[in-house]
């Protein structure tokens, strides 16, 4: 069923021991300026990475180096593969070939994602033919609605012919999701995917993201500057600051022994930000189950 994307899930299961996405001494400068610093980590099939750090750590940097999507003028050196292939040498149509498809994307502001003078249903739709243009109008429809259906938008039949600025925020998250998952991605990116987002709606894209993953065996990359929603996705955390990757654990051991101590402080701040002051430090954990 999943053989859609060229980088078929047999060849990624045969080498289920191999980390799907794999980083190591990855370094980011623009001009003389480096914004990230030699760092390393792998993402493991169906497992979620959240990157966390202040705001110019450079997760942003690291996240567009990974689709190759930064301006010519930075500078990008290291190793990243996926699935065993090397990413930084392949040619452009090979990359366009993964990115939207093998590899997907979302981002903070879906209004700025999304086309405002095209309906809804035909931007899914694009989506999709842009890596299949194979599939016939009658079932490109079909997995646009299901798509639809799949991210918790109401009456897709009825809202096919929307516009973006029809949809609240959340659901134009949704939109955005649905775009990302129609080609059956192996791995998601997700750069502050909730960070514009209202707590009850962000909350609302967090639980589907987590049942997303579970039904699609998705692997994530998931970047927040905020530690707590980071916590209640990931697996294993990294911890970014200045460029480097000053800490990385599983998600549970990260608050329990943190060890550096920009993650304590991190975690000091985390219960401010949370709905509940009253919570004890370890509530992130708690959330995840
Ligand atoms: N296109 C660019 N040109 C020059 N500097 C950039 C560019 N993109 C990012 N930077 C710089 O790289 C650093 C990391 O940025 P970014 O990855 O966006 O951080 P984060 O996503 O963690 O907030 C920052 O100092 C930022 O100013
Ligand atoms: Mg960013």
């Amino acid at each position: 069923m999943d053989t859609f994307n060229h980088v078929n899930l047999a060849t990624i299961q045969a080498m289920s021991t191999a980390p799907l996405l794999d980083v190591r001494s990855l370094s980011i400068a623009f001009g003389k300026q480096p914004a990230v610093r030699d760092i390393s980590f792998q993402i493991n099939p169906g497992e979620t990475l959240g990157l966390v750090g202040e705001s110019g750590s450079g997760k942003s940097a690291t996240s567009l180096a990974i689709l190759r999507l930064l301006a010519p003028s930075a500078q990008v050196s290291g190793h990243i593969a996926f699935a065993g292939e090397p990413l930084l040498p392949l040619p452009e149509a090979a990359m366009r070939r993964h990115r939207g498809s093998s590899i997907a994307m979302i981002f903070q502001e879906p209004m700025t994602a999304l086309n405002p003078s095209m309906r809804i249903g035909a931007q899914i739709a694009e989506a999709l033919q842009a890596h299949h243009p194979e599939i016939a109008a009658s079932a490109v429809k079909q997995k646009v609605l299901d798509a639809m259906q799949e991210v918790g938008l109401p009456d897709p039949e009825q809202r096919l012919r929307d516009y973006p600025h029809q949809f609240s925020g959340g659901q134009r998250q949704r939109i955005l999701i649905a775009m990302a998952l129609i080609n059956r991605p192996h791995l998601l990116i997700a750069d502050e995917p909730t960070t514009a987002l209202d707590v009850t709606v962000q909350a609302q894209i967090l639980h589907l993201l987590k049942e997303l993953r579970q039904t699609h065996n998705l692997s994530m990359l998931f970047i927040s500057h905020d530690l707590a929603v980071v916590s209640q996705v990931a697996d294993r955390v990294a911890v970014m600051q200045h460029g480097q990757i000053v800490e990385q654990a599983p998600t549970e051991t990260l608050f329990r022994h943190p060890q550096h101590p920009y993650t304590r402080s991190l975690i000091a701040a985390a219960p401010t930000m949370r709905t509940d002051k009253n919570r004890p430090l370890a509530s992130p954990i708690n959330a995840m189950q």
